[in-house]
């Protein structure tokens, strides 16, 4: 088995110098490129990151790794290449696609994403689950981010492989991913051994904001200490970063994070319409608990005496109900 995975970070190491010759370097790559290029990525962003290219073709990459001897049932367990449906044989697995090598901890290639360009589906189709892949353990970007993570004590988490590469080019460089998929206890443990604070800059539309909601208690259950930095207008970091320029990105949104409690506050606002009295209360009512959950007494507190601040209720009376929701959240 450890000769299996050996010769699976080969090929991996292999195609990945593939992809990446036919994105720079030949015609077969030139829109692939163009359209990387529209994106905002220099050559420098592209060399960085191996940004590649994976050709039309049915079986550029099968052909390459038969020649050079591997065995091609182990690169189909590998996820490089698949079974033909019918008549035997192997087809590459990523065709027309814009690649992004995922690494291992120490740098080594171990998975793809293929983003479509045009409108094939799906959008991100990505390596599947292998000896060396494991999902729920992976973080793109950690090996280089880790440095900068080492020296500001800080990991900031983001939805997609863009916003981690834009970020990196705007001078943020512990930055990770997680690649769209949820947020994972292992990957929780994973970021706490490296810093004890997170920022968590998700995609600014519901289901990135969501997604933040779902993420934080498992970081605070590692204790990490979480701020959330909020992108308006629905925009992921990307689209800001495009529209807003790298200095904004930094000092608005990097710098702006907000405490996790902060964020979970305006959260739950979503759910009420706070120009209405009933469901002002309502949310009071909500905000309240969740201020129960801090075990800081200072902390909550800070937050209790904003809220009356904020909505003009009585300091005194908050308190009292915050102390009722705290006996029965026990
Ligand atoms: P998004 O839909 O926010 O994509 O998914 P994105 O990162 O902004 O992509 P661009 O800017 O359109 O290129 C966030 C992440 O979820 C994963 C990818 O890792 C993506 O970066 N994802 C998304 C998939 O794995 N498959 C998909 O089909 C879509
Ligand atoms: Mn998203
Ligand atoms: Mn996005
Ligand atoms: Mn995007
Ligand atoms: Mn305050």
């Amino acid at each position: 088995a450890g000769f299996e995975r050996t010769t699976l970070m080969k090929a991996h190491e292999l195609t990945a110098k593939l992809y990446q010759y036919i994105l720079r370097n030949t015609d077969q790559g030139k829109e692939a490129l163009q359209y990387v290029r529209s994106r905002g990525l220099s050559d420098k962003m592209i060399d960085t990151f191996g940004i590649g290219y994976a050709p039309a073709n049915w079986d550029t990459l099968t052909q390459l790794l038969e020649k050079r001897g591997f065995s091609l049932p182990l690169m189909e367990r590998g996820g490089l290449i698949s079974a033909r449906s019918e008549g035997g044989g192997f087809v590459d697995r990523f065709r027309n696609r814009i690649i992004f090598p995922i690494c291992d901890t120490s740098g080594g290639v171990i998975a793809f994403a293929g983003r479509a360009f045009g409108e094939a589906q799906p959008k991100y189709l990505n390596s599947p689950e292998t000896m060396l892949f494991n999902k729920s353990r992976s973080l793109f970007h950690l090996h280089a981010a880790r440095p900068q993570i080492r020296k500001d004590h800080t990991v900031i988490i983001f939805e997609g492989f863009m916003d981690v590469i834009k970020a990196w080019s705007a001078g943020v460089h512990n930055g990770v991913a997680t690649m769209g998929t949820a947020f994972t206890p292992e990957q929780a443990d994973i970021i706490r051994r490296l810093a004890e604070r997170v920022i968590i800059c998700y995609d600014g539309d519901s289901a990135g904001q969501a997604a933040a909601a779902k993420c934080i208690p498992m970081l605070e259950k590692v204790n990490c200490s979480v701020s959330v930095a909020m992108i308006p207008d629905g925009k992921d970091p990307d689209e800001y970063i495009e529209s807003n320029g790298q200095d904004r990105f930094v000092r608005e949104i990097i710098r702006g994070a907000v405490p996790a409690m902060r964020f979970r506050l305006l959260h739950s606002r979503k759910n009420y319409n706070l120009n209405e009295e009933g469901d002002r209360l309502r949310y009071l009512q909500a905000a309240v608990e969740i201020i129960g959950e801090l075990s800081s007494p200072l902390e909550r507190d800070h937050y209790v005496k904003d809220l009356s601040v904020e909505f003009n209720e009585s300091y005194e009376v908050l308190k009292h109900s915050l102390h009722e929701a705290r006996l029965s959240q026990q």
